[in-house]
């Protein structure tokens, strides 16, 4: 297995190219099965996520090319309904073709994703939309199995804001008779540039960008032109890591707009930045202040950077609190940055850090995808060497991350080798 070495201590400095953005591509790529015909998707990232979904859509009969972040997806001859355990357990994001098939083929099966790192992550509000929505489903042997005559419009009202939900639901609904309105759905980045496509393609959806979703059900979708948003998650990590290095770094092709939560965070730490139209600007202070964070649904703080602001907090000059209210248990980095001197303590689904001056290089795992950007960024910026094991995590979400960190001028390289 790979692992990356970092030889810390150097600050970041120059500029850096965002890439498009992971979880609005993966659900686009699902919604490509409820028209027939051929797609063409850019900038798209050259992530294992986005190989594994391509892979699936294979799987279903779907031809896929893949070529400079660019997608041709040809969705006309679709003729196997399933989504195996075996992909399903290597990406949850899987779970995104199971509304698609439904509402184009009337019948889908596809794996329960079971508990991951973190936690145990169930789709009942997947599933009890669409039953709402005249799905008949049943669980067999792992799988969901799901089927129905039709699907009619519908009033669903989530209690919990979900992006899986929501976008499951609303991918189901552009094809479902009459209206469905749904309620408390999810409003992050990803599920309006999913909308959007939809929209597109050719549905008809009102509220797009707010919490009440509208639908009015077509019957027919066609195949579209489109260009991802860029990824709000790799934006905010690298501008944590320009902050924690003591550097300064430029942002480009990127969107400041969805990332105000995290950028006025990073100003009250005293992290001087600047937003142009699609760049971000970051200049770091002689000391972080600490700042505490509560995760929330957007336009709250994203639990996809709460580990990175872990690290971030690890070098602050004083205590700070980080608490998760979506997923409680990620936490896994919590123990490997100790591993480098980090001053944390655990409690339920909160974490009081203490910055240090003093992190200091060591071999150290990644368990998730962005823990191992926490741990990535704190291997920067500890004195020595640190060596971050079972990088396929990292590979999932980031493109050419070491790369784009060498540009920067951090001592940084991958190689074969450790567990
Ligand atoms: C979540 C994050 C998303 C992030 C992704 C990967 C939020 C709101 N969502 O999306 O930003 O990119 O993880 O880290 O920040 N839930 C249920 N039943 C369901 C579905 C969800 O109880 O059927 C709960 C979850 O356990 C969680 C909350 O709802 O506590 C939000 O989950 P959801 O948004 O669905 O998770 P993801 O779509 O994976």
């Amino acid at each position: 297995m790979d692992k990356i070495g970092i030889n810390g201590g150097k600050a970041l400095k120059g500029r850096v190219k965002i890439s498009g953005a992971k979880n609005a591509a993966l659900p686009i790529m699902a919604a490509t099965l409820l028209a027939s015909g051929k797609f063409k998707i850019h900038n798209v990232p050259d992530l294992r996520d986005v190989k594994t979904m391509a892979h699936l859509l294979r799987i279903i009969g779907a031809q896929v090319e893949f070529a400079n972040n660019s997608l041709t997806i040809d969705t006309s001859k679709c003729n196997f309904y399933e989504a195996p355990y075996e992909l399903v357990k290597t990406m949850r994001a899987s779970i995104y073709v199971l509304a698609p098939l439904l509402a184009r083929f009337l019948e889908a099966k596809v794996s329960l994703p079971g508990g991951c790192a973190l936690g145990s992550r169930p789709v009942d509000l997947h599933l009890k939309g669409l039953e709402k929505l005249g799905a008949k489903i049943e669980l067999e042997k792992g799988y969901i199995v799901a089927n129905a005559k039709k699907l009619t419009g519908a009033s669903i009202n989530f209690d919990i804001s979900s992006v899986g939900a929501t976008g499951n639901i609303l991918m189901a609904a552009v094809l479902a008779q009459g209206r469905t309105v749904i309620g408390n759905a999810s409003h992050e980045p990803e599920i309006t540039a999913l909308a959007q496509f939809l929209v597109t393609m050719g549905a008809d959806i009102e509220g797009i960008e707010t919490g009440r979703l509208t639908v009015h059900g077509v019957n027919h979708l066609k195949p579209v032109e489109y260009t991802v948003v860029p990824d709000r998650i790799e934006t905010g990590t690298y501008l944590m890591a320009a902050a924690i290095t003591g550097g300064e770094v430029e942002l480009t092709d990127t969107d400041p707009k969805i990332l105000t939560s995290l950028v006025s965070k990073l100003r009250e730490c005293g992290v001087l930045i600047e937003e142009g139209d699609s760049t971000l600007y970051c200049k770091a202070p002689n000391q972080i202040k600490p700042v505490s964070i509560t995760t929330a649904p957007y336009p709250g703080f994203p639990t996809d950077l709460q580990a990175q602001w872990m690290t971030l907090m690890c070098v602050a000059n004083g205590s700070s609190m980080i608490t998760d209210t979506i997923f409680v248990d990620r936490f896994t980095h919590v123990a490997e940055l100790r591993r480098l001197g980090a001053e944390i303590k655990r409690n339920k689904n909160s974490a009081v850090v203490t910055g240090t001056e003093n992190l200091n290089g060591a071999p150290v795992m990644s368990t998730d995808l962005r823990a191992s950007a926490s741990l990535i960024l704190a291997g920067l910026r500890a004195q020595g060497r640190t060596d971050v094991l079972r990088v396929y995590h990292i590979d999932r979400g980031y493109e050419k991350i070491e790369e784009k960190l060498k540009l920067l001028g951090a001592d940084i390289w991958r190689e074969e080798g450790g567990l």
